[in-house]
């Protein structure tokens, strides 16, 4: 079996589910079920004695050892994070808290585990290492892809967070002999996305009849992959990739955001029209921009696709129409996660617009 933490969020669920269905392998999935773990992402895994759900923190490290101990993963693939840029510029401690030192502790349990399993497990062994080319800083108009060489240079107290956890499993592999892969993926979007982030927070708020918030000129470019490809990817990672490598994954998709708010509305218009007639476009408002915000993303995936043979299954145009279809058949899964603290937190960060 494998150990996944963060198996409650949107990737993590997402990847369970995938799992599940492509390996078949069973799944002890660790989550600390913070406002973006939600246990409705796997309702429909009930009944399978193959996952195995976890309430705790990567960074618990007698909780870590004991599943460990108990149940020997053959691989662990690190999902658990705190992922919300705009959260980690209000309030960055708890990006630090799980995001180093969290993942320090989760590392330091891992290697001890690995380190007492006899060959041939401890040479199959794997501890898979999930982050985002946001690591890699901001990038001009013309410049060229991310590629795994790029210098680090984060930006947002979320970024730095990954970058410094990064780190960390890098020099866990090269001072202990940890067998680790990173991956670094562009922009998700699909089924489970928590509605704080930019494309399901569209399709929720157009279909609430609420402000469309655009931040800044909504010229900001970023690169984005359909989920399920980016579970594909890792799933192949994790099968084929070169212990110590670094992956970059992404669906050669640039877009600026303001692109991909007239798609959200124009596949709404097609899907689930106004009642008054009037196309949702009319509910964009430009707000102000968030501090420090990066400019371009994008993700030269050549060396997962040359080495490995991944490549993404959906265009952008085929994984966001599933994606607002998603939504319009889900409506209780969205009104379920408008919690309070969801509330809350959009009265802070889009004062007077959330309504
Ligand atoms: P998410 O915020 O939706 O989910 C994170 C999950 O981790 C939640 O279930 C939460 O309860 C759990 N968690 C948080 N702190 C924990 C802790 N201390 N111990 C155990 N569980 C904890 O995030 P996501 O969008 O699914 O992202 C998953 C991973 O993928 C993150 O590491 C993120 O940095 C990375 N990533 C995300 C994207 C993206 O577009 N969303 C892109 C590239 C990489
Ligand atoms: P987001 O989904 O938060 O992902 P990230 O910041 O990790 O790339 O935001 C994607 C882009 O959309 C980013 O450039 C910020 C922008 N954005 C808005 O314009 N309005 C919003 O309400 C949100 C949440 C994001």
């Amino acid at each position: 079996m494998i150990l996944v933490t963060g198996g409650a969020g949107f990737i993590g669920a997402n990847f369970v589910l995938d799992w599940l269905e492509q390996a078949g392998e069973s799944v002890i999935n660790l989550d600390k079920l913070t406002y973006a773990g939600n246990p409705d992402n796997l309702a429909s895994l009930k009944d399978d004695t193959r996952h195995i759900f976890v309430h705790g923190d990567i960074g618990d490290t007698d909780l870590v050892e004991k599943l460990l101990g108990e149940h020997r993963p053959r691989a662990v693939v690190n999902f658990a994070a705190e992922s919300h840029v705009d959260r980690s510029i209000h309030g960055p401690e708890d990006f630090i808290q799980t995001n180093v030192v969290g993942t320090f502790h989760l590392l330091q349990a891992v290697r001890d585990y690995c380190s007492g399993l006899a060959h041939p497990e401890r040479s199959a062994f794997r501890f898979l290492h999930v982050s985002t080319d946001e690591v890699y800083g901001s990038l001009g108009a013309k410049d060229a892809a991310f590629r795994e060489t790029n210098r680090y240079e984060p930006n947002s107290p979320y970024s730095a967070s990954k970058a410094a956890s990064d780190h960390l499993v890098r020099a866990y592999h090269h001072t202990y002999g940890l067998p680790v892969l990173t991956t670094n993926c562009s922009n998700n979007y699909g089924p489970f996305h928590f509605p704080e982030k930019l494309i399901p927070l569209m399709i929720v708020n157009a279909l609430a009849g609420k402000p469309l918030p655009v931040y800044g000129d909504g010229r900001q470019i970023r690169d984005w992959l359909y989920v399920k490809d980016h579970c594909s990817a890792i799933r192949t990672v994790l099968a084929k990739g070169r212990v110590g490598e670094v992956y970059n994954i992404g669906g050669w998709n640039e877009k600026a955001n303001i692109d991909i708010v007239h798609t959200v509305c124009a596949l709404l218009d097609e899907l689930s029209p106004r009642s008054d007639g009037k196309p949702y476009r009319e509910q964009i408002n430009f707000v102000a921009d968030r501090p420090g915000h990066d400019r371009r993303y994008a993700i030269d995936a050549g060396k997962i696709e040359h080495e490995l043979g991944w490549k993404p299954a959906e265009t952008f145009e085929t994984g966001i129409r599933k994606t607002v279809r998603w939504y319009l058949e889900n409506r209780d899964w969205v009104s379920n996660v408008q919690s309070g603290a969801y509330r809350q937190w959009m009265e802070k960060n889009y004062v007077g617009l959330a309504g």
